[in-house]
């Protein structure tokens, strides 16, 4: 029941791990503040950084952790493949620069993050990331921006002998880009689905809708929108370096969109506010 979900609320992955159901995303925290506002999210009782090696601040949100006091098996910490480490070499050196940065014995997730290098590249890198799960690098797998397209060809891959599980999908997935058709395929196969730019970069804090629901619920344009993924099922993963938004955006869990509601967010949209590596056909 959503209704019943907290900050301490997990989901079970098919890997068996527990990931917590909102993220705390880090794409452009620049370095010298990404450990500190990283504190205050783990502070305010986030469970969950989602890094990038792109972000180039996986050594200052992992030092986060410590500096919280909190024991490295409290936080779910994902990073990913970069696009310009595709392919089974470029992918294996990736993850193990990534867990030097972090100076962490393994990550909570590793998602290849575009389906860039074609399919050699992307089944490389997969290969890459079943290894490193083996060896105990990473508790669970899974990639990001693939289109249904890639994911098929991924799934012929892991069920002809290559192996892994698909645990999580990211895309960007908000009220006007909800992605039915690739969230289906994913919840079909028992994948749970993160949802970044949850609250479209701030660029539709004037929506009349949200203003409505956010009047209705006494609740900012953020938080409805943080929970609708909530009750979309997703796990949702808002970025801020504002203290008092780090601490808004978690400030989700005592109200519940009504069905109506959840409709009138119903926008059959395909509006990007990011990249969109999904259509990637090569
Ligand atoms: N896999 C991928 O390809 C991919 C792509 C994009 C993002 N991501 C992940 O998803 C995370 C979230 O996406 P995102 O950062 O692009 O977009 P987002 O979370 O939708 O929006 C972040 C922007 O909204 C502002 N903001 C945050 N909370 C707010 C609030 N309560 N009220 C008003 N404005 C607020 C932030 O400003 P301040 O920071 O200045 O407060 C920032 O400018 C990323 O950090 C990253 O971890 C993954």
């Amino acid at each position: 029941m959503a209704r019943s979900l907290t900050l301490k609320s997990t989901k079970q992955l098919l890997s068996g791990y527990e990931i917590p159901i909102l993220g705390y995303g880090v794409y452009q925290t620049p370095t010298n503040v990404a450990e500190d506002v990283t504190v205050e999210a783990l502070r305010l009782g986030y469970r969950h950084i989602d890094s990038a090696a792109a972000y180039k601040n996986e050594k200052e949100v992992s030092a986060a952790i410590t500096k919280a006091g909190l024991p490295r098996s409290e936080v779910f910490l994902t990073t990913k493949i970069p696009p310009a480490a595709t392919g089974y070499d470029a992918a294996r050196q990736s993850i193990e620069d990534s867990l030097k940065k972090a100076q962490t014995e393994y990550f909570d997730l590793i998602l290849i993050h575009a389906p860039f290098g074609g399919k050699e590249g992307r089944l490389g890198s997969w290969r890459a990331l079943v290894e490193a799960q083996k060896a105990g690098k990473t508790r669970s797998i899974g990639v990001s921006n693939f289109g249904v397209h890639h994911l098929e060809e991924l799934e012929e891959y892991i069920k002809s002998g290559g192996g892994g599980q698909i645990a999580v999908g990211q895309y960007e997935i908000h009220p006007w880009l909800a992605r039915s058709e690739l969230v289906a395929w994913l919840e079909k196969r028992g994948a749970v689905i993160q949802a970044y730019c949850p609250i479209v970069r701030n660029q539709r804090g004037d929506e009349p809708v949200l203003k409505e629901l956010g009047k209705k619920y006494g609740k900012t344009a953020a938080q409805v929108l943080i929970r609708w993924s909530l009750q979309k099922g997703l796990v949702p993963l808002p970025k801020s370096v504002t203290p008092a938004r780090i601490r808004e955006n978690a400030e989700v869990f005592d109200f519940e969109l009504d069905e109506g509601d959840m409709a009138k967010l119903q926008t059959d949209k395909y509006e990007p506010c990011a990249w969109d590596p999904t259509v990637n056909q090569d």
